[in-house]
């Protein structure tokens, strides 16, 4: 709890790019007050006062400190993870493993002691691996601990088919599961457009099949075109937004359905891994897989998907064999 009254404490471990963006977008929403803690504590501290410098123009009450001192994030009820480094040109999300490995047991050590009841929510790359690993060495309860990666994978998916489509993206229904790499699966049985199966669509001909091919390979490499037009560093206003409505849906108990990385144990086949799958968010934390029926040809790219974190996870434990 915040020390001023009965708001909430939410701590953003890393004060980057998706950091500073979640700390506006956490104080625009008035959601809780908020603690930025980063390595480089003096970027921290200077984001943190020049986003509550605009408090008195844009109307939110709420405080923001920065920080390099796990103490100041004591007791946190929500905790968004994006300390590490993000891609540049040409590499994958893999390519990140050794270092935020390094990365993520240095946080895990710094919030287990200081906010043990915490909801956390890692956005760290490579995203799946890098959460297990997260409840590993904190030791924290996994349906407390989740990755930040389908929303936004899905929420480009559905973009993409409103541009596309010429449509309104709140009249698509469609979330992209399994891992958050080149592997990730969109749900196209699942996908609807103002009530349509999106395949009626193809067979109306409102849209090609090779264009639908086309939109979920786009998907796939959302966040790969973003970090080619920056030059440097990744994406971060969509995954900040992603990150807020899971923190949002756990703090006001919305029980949302959200594609999130978590824990299954024994959901959908898989046992002991985290991945991408629809999951309600409330006051209880992850408190339920949602089990959906896949196509045949879903359930193969899922489990391909799987596969693949997997064998993602098998290389961190060489990395370090305490995993
Ligand atoms: N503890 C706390 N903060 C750290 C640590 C650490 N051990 N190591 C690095 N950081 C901080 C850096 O100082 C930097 O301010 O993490 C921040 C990361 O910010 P950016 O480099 O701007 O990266 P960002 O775009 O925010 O992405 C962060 O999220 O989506 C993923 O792939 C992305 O893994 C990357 C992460």
């Amino acid at each position: 709890m915040s020390k001023y009254n009965m708001r909430k404490k939410i701590t953003l471990i890393g004060a980057g790019q998706i950091g500073g963006t979640l700390a506006h977008l956490i104080a625009l929403k008035k959601l809780g007050d908020v603690v930025l803690f980063d390595v480089a504590g003096g970027v921290a501290k200077g984001k943190a006062l020049d986003i509550a410098q605009s408090s008195p123009v844009e109307g939110f009450n709420i405080s923001l400190i920065g920080t390099d001192n796990y103490e100041d994030t004591k007791n946190s009820d929500v905790i968004i993870i994006t300390a590490g480094v993000p891609r540049k040109p040409g590499m994958t999300r893999d390519d990140l493993l050794g270092i935020n490995l390094k990365i993520i047991k240095e946080v895990a050590e710094g919030i287990k002691k200081t906010s043990p009841n915490a909801f956390v929510i890692c956005i760290t790359n490579p995203l799946d691996v890098i959460v297990m690993a997260l409840q590993k060495y904190s030791g924290l309860p996994k349906n407390k601990i989740v990755g930040m990666a389908g929303i936004l994978d899905s929420s480009r998916f559905i973009y993409f088919l409103s541009q596309e489509l010429e449509i309104s993206t709140d009249k698509i229904k469609s979330f992209v599961l399994g891992g958050h790499g080149d592997t990730m699966v969109a749900m196209l049985d699942s996908t609807e457009v103002d009530g349509k199966k999106i395949s009626q669509l193809v067979d109306e001909g409102k849209i090609s099949k090779a264009k639908l091919d086309e939109i979920v390979e786009r998907t796939k490499n959302g966040g790969a075109e973003i970090v080619k037009y920056l030059e440097k560093g990744s994406a971060y206003y969509a995954p900040a937004a992603s990150g807020v409505e899971m923190a949002e849906s756990y703090l006001k108990d919305l029980k949302k359905q959200l594609p999130c990385a978590a824990y299954l144990n024994g959901e959908y086949g898989v046992n002991d891994l985290y991945v991408g799958v629809p999951i309600i968010i409330g006051s209880k934390g992850v408190e339920r897989v949602v089990e959906l029926k896949l196509s045949k040809k879903e359930k193969q790219n899922f489990d391909h998907s799987i596969k693949a974190v997997q064998e993602l996870f098998n290389s961190a434990k060489k990395i370090d064999p305490s995993l």
